[in-house]
């Protein structure tokens, strides 16, 4: 029998390496309208449980690529990828199956149903990725409880039995979220969702926003309004004429003299 005298093979610590994990890219998009470019050669990329304020000027583009993410627009070039994966042949319901949730800046409730019955049907959603499909989905009280859950966190535990037409659009507004938060997305799409609120539902909505995100949630936030994204943004994109002008953390973009004048009218 042979005996080792070799000191035993010290064994090799990996020390685990903190890993980024991209939910979101987007890669080098370009949307053209007929003659016009709404998007020029776009190229972001959002990471697991950031929160990215995305601003510039009316008519930017930012919706235009918002629609590129979700799969309502076609872009000509580029290609967006969610986890990695190549979207270009998924469609928006398969996107949504895929993880993905936008909250529209026109809320469109469904005004025959409740409020706990419009928060219902998108949990049903998140299984079968299509609205018809969740109306004959069985397991409705599961789903109930769950969408009672969700409006008592976007702070509507008080309205669950009310019609959406009777109350206020900041409601309405944090309906929509809960919408889409039903849909338990990878990235959390909002488009705009502070518009058409008073300044204490604005703060009261980005506090939400900040808390979902908080949270774990990804968040792409399109906003105007630049005080409340400044408040709860770490990060910001801005786009201006299609194109992309800055990328980064809050301060430095914000400092930028470009964004500074093209944004800003050199007025900050
Ligand atoms: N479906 C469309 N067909 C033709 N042109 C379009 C279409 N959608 C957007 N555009 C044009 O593309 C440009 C970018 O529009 P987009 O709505 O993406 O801007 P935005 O940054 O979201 O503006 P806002 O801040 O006003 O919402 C605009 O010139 C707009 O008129
Ligand atoms: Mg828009």
């Amino acid at each position: 029998m042979m005996m080792s005298t070799s000191a035993p093979t010290p064994v090799l610590q990996v020390e685990p390496v903190l890993q980024v994990e991209p939910v979101l890219q987007v890669e080098n998009v370009t949307v053209r309208f007929g003659g016009d470019t709404a998007v020029k050669n776009v190229s972001l990329t959002i990471n697991q449980g950031e929160l990215v304020g995305f601003i510039g000027p009316n008519g930017a583009g930012k919706t235009t690529l918002m629609r590129v993410i979700t799969g309502i627009v076609k872009p000509q070039e580029g290609r967006v990828l969610l986890e990695g994966k190549d979207l270009a042949k998924s469609t928006i319901n398969e996107r949504v199956s895929a993880g993905m949730a936008l909250a529209q800046q026109i809320v469109q409730p469904l005004h025959a149903l409740s409020m706990l019955d419009n928060v219902a049907l998108a949990c049903g959603g998140a299984k079968t990725a299509s609205v018809i499909n969740a109306m004959f989905h069985t397991n409705r009280e599961q789903e109930r409880d769950k969408a009672r859950d969700l409006l008592e966190r976007v702070g509507l535990g008080e309205v669950v039995d009310a019609l959406p037409a009777t109350l206020p659009l900041g409601y309405l507004k944090r309906l929509e979220v809960a919408r889409a938060m039903a849909l338990e997305p990878k990235l959390l799409l909002l488009d705009e969702p502070l518009a058409g609120l008073n300044q204490a539902e604005a703060k009261g909505l980005a506090d939400l926003i900040l808390t979902l995100n908080k949270g774990g949630q990804t968040v792409l936030l399109i906003e105007h309004n630049l005080r409340e994204v400044l408040r709860i943004c770490p990060t910001l994109y801005v786009q201006d004429n299609g194109l992309p002008l800055a990328f980064g953390d809050a301060d430095t973009v914000m400092k930028n003299p470009e964004v500074r004048s093209a944004y800003l009218g050199g007025q900050a």
